[in-house]
């Protein structure tokens, strides 16, 4: 893909799960992209080649964007003026009372515009509270500063990035027709579908994206607690359910629903509708009591005082690095309160806690899966495996 309007595009959080993916697409499609970032070790590791976290496809493009002279690094408080687009793409996660943390996204903000001229593109990318980006509009305007602002919230599936950076449509928005055409035309340069709201309702779109999936799962995992208390299998009927009968589509698998997202942007929005969510608040009831309730499950048949628990995948998805906010953990928590020993296992996370899956097969006299990883499909054991998911392949299959 070659794009026809190269531009000089600076990264703000470049090193993120999200900020580098982009660069890196964003680079390899001709613009100049600079990698702001306040993590030196990060920096660091993406300078020596080596990407900081697993995303596919980047095995070769991160080389081939630090040979291309177009991919480079700046420190946090460098000067943007040389800059077309800023695109911010810092975490905004929410505080121990599930309020977003929006102070700290603003003396990001505060720092940025002040280190910016006008007649830039100051494009947010974090999913965003709604309201922020009319606000930073407003501040833009009353400081009498000319900066584009747009909202064009990113949309991608952990692991999936690369390829799906070129391939969803985007949603833009922009505080200003010229900031909504400019965002536009950089994502239609892409070749990518857009798709044009208003910065609320973009803001509210990827909003309801997380919280109307966050809440799908929860439906599935109180259907498996439901489907526990009498015994059946709720594997088996999710397959009746969804075999052949179109209608049922859209009916997930039990599991952890968990990671960096799902919650955190359910509990903006209810924060957003004056903590006024009870669909969303339920689901976190449900999908945060799981782990508890898959414990409570064991302790009804086997004594676990002197037992040695086993986790099958820390990460807060299969196939993924990443262990932020993975409900392993708080399964690990509650492990480590009803048995004598608790081991964990993960191909991907790097964490020294961590133990060779052989070990927590062999030693464990309970086990759980807590990451539906392809290694772990065909493991078979004759103690108890505890597969919430319904991911390990039966001897039907
Ligand atoms: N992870 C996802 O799959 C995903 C998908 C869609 C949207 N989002 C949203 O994107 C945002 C970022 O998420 P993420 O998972 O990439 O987070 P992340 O923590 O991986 O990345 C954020 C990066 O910003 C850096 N940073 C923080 N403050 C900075 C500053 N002042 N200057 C420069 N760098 C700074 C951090 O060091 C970090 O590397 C969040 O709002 C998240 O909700 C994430």
């Amino acid at each position: 893909m070659t794009i026809e309007h190269p531009q000089r595009v600076a990264i703000i959080g470049g090193g993120g799960r999200v900020g580098l993916p982009l660069g890196l697409v964003l680079c390899e499609a001709g613009h100049t992209v600079t990698v702001i970032e306040t993590n030196t070790a990060v920096i660091e590791t993406i300078q020596s080649g080596t990407m900081p976290f697993d995303e596919r496809g980047t095995k070769e493009l991160l080389p081939r964007s630090l040979a291309s002279g177009r991919f480079v690094f700046s420190s946090e408080e460098s000067d943007l003026s040389q800059q077309d687009i800023i695109i911010v793409t810092i975490g905004t996660p929410v505080d121990e009372y599930l309020d977003p943390d929006v102070r700290a996204f603003d003396r990001v903000i505060e720092s940025v515009l002040q280190r910016m001229r006008d007649g830039q593109l100051l494009m947010i990318r974090s999913t965003v509270f709604p309201g922020v980006t009319e606000r930073l509009g407003r501040q833009v305007t009353d400081k009498e500063r000319r900066i584009d602002v747009s909202y064009c919230p990113e949309r991608i599936a952990q692991g999936y990035a690369i390829e799906e950076l070129t391939k969803l449509p985007q949603l833009v928005s922009g505080c200003s027709e010229e900031a909504t055409i400019r965002a536009t035309d950089f994502f239609s340069d892409l070749g990518v579908k857009t798709i044009e709201l208003s910065p609320t309702e973009a803001e509210l779109c990827k909003l309801f994206t997380n919280s109307y999936r966050y809440i799908n799962f929860s439906i599935s995992n109180q259907f498996y607690m439901t489907a526990q208390h009498y015994g059946a299998d709720f594997t088996r009927i999710h397959a009746a359910a969804t075999q052949d009968y179109s209608r049922m589509n859209g009916f997930a698998k039990a599991g952890f629903a968990a990671g960096p997202c799902l919650l955190k942007d359910t509990m903006q929005l209810a924060s957003f509708n004056h903590n006024l969510l009870p669909l969303g608040q339920h689901a976190m009831m449900v999908n945060e009591g799981l782990p508890r309730f898959l414990v409570d499950q064991v302790m009804k048949t086997q004594d676990l005082r002197q037992a040695t628990a086993g986790i099958l995948g820390m990460a807060f998805k299969g196939n993924c690095d990443d262990s932020r906010s993975s409900l392993s953990y708080k399964l690990k928590k509650i492990l480590t309160l009803e048995c004598k020993t608790v081991l964990c296992t993960d191909p991907y996370v790097p964490s020294s806690d961590l133990v060779p899956l052989e070990r927590v097969l062999s030693e464990s006299d309970v086990l759980f899966v807590g990451a539906c990883h392809d290694e772990y499909r065909d493991i078979t054991s004759p103690k108890p495996i505890v597969d919430v998911f319904g991911f390990l392949r039966t001897e039907k299959e």
